[in-house]
């Protein structure tokens, strides 16, 4: 699927506007709902059902068919593809100023449960 730019835009638009507040700020869940950049294949192939058609509203996932279109759900769905190759990237890309952060983190964080607790 080719994407523009203006595409993009819009789906951020759209995820900034109808999402975020469940899914997370840029895509990045806190693991109370579906970090939706690690999706399994059958919920890609299923985007339209679940995100207008509601098919998980049991599930707490409602559909918004009432306020977006299927040119909407293409381009938050390409915007989301975009933040899911963004995260391979540098996962895949150990040395990355992403990666030596979150060590940086990490063993700050370490050192600081250490000096509490040893
Ligand atoms: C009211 C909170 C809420 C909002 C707003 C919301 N979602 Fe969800 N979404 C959920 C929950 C909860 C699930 C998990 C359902 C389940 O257990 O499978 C989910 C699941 C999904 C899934 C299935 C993926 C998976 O791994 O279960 C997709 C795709 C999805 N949401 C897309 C979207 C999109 C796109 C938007 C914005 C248009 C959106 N969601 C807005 C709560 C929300």
């Amino acid at each position: 699927m080719a994407v523009s730019e203006e595409q993009l835009k819009h789906g951020a638009n759209v995820y900034n506007t109808f999402c975020v507040g469940c899914h997370g700020v840029n895509v990045v869940s806190n693991k109370s709902v579906p970090d939706l950049r690690w999706m399994a294949p059958p919920f890609h192939e299923n985007f339209k059902p679940i995100v207008l058609g509601g098919a998980l509203k049991g599930l707490g996932m409602v559909g918004f068919a009432d306020v977006l279109n299927e040119k909407d759900a293409d381009a938050v769905h390409a915007y989301i593809l975009d933040k899911a190759n963004d995260a391979k990237e540098k996962r895949d890309n150990p040395d990355s100023a992403w990666w030596l952060n979150l060590k940086t983190r990490t063993y700050e964080t370490l050192g600081e449960l250490m000096s509490k607790y040893l």
